[in-house]
């Protein structure tokens, strides 16, 4: 970037498949003058997902693409590629989006597809992850926003938050415990991956 001139924000795209309570706090980080990425563009593959008003009501492009129209994992992804493409859109954060990506999907958006993983990944990947904790009888758990690669919840890690495991907690109070640095993370780990990009 050259003397002074402002960096262009970059064009996000954030996939979900439910409540979409990281990609409120995403959209809200986005709106601070300053911010590098703007958030053009909410896809879920689930039409009842709530998160699809939230967006909506901030002025933001829905589009609810459902995965059972399609036979093929990677025929879905395909879909919603073209859907990103067409958007102009430069980088992708998954947040809660229950579908497991095709590796033909993850090459296409290598360096440019994020993902919050609610573990202190390597630790406790896949689902239940509070559950995974809590039985493994671990003090410290936490969140972390990765890079996406084929293989699942691996890739380079952006940033994590660690919480305590406390004296009492089920999987709800921990779950609350490591959602509230989800978001808090997320934002930070989107700013700097989009600042980052070329
Ligand atoms: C979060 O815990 C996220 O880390 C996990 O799924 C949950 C989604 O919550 N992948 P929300 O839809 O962002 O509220």
């Amino acid at each position: 970037m050259g003397s002074g001139e402002a960096q262009k924000r970059k064009r996000v795209a954030i996939l979900i498949s439910g409540r979409g309570s990281n990609m409120a706090a995403l959209i809200q980080a986005a709106q601070s003058p300053g911010y590098p990425a703007e958030i053009v563009f909410v896809l879920s593959n689930r039409t009842d997902a709530a998160g699809l008003g939230f967006a909506q009501q901030h002025g933001i492009e829905t589009l609810a693409l459902s995965h059972k129209a399609f036979d093929k994992r990677e025929a879905f992804d395909r879909a919603m590629h073209s859907a990103l493409q067409v958007r102009g859109i430069e980088l992708v954060a998954l947040a809660g989006f229950m579908r497991v990506l095709s590796p033909w999907f993850c090459q296409q958006w290598q360096g440019r597809l994020i993902n919050i993983h609610p573990s202190l990944l390597p630790a406790f990947k896949g689902l239940n992850t509070h559950r995974q904790a809590l039985e493994a009888g671990v003090t410290e758990h936490g969140c972390t926003v990765h890079f996406v690669t084929a293989d699942l919840d691996d890739g380079d890690i952006v940033l994590q938050a660690t919480v305590p495991v406390l004296p009492g907690d089920d999987e709800t109070t921990l779950a609350a415990r490591v959602l509230v640095q989800e978001h808090v993370i997320y934002a930070k780990a989107l700013a700097k991956v989009a600042a980052a990009l070329v």
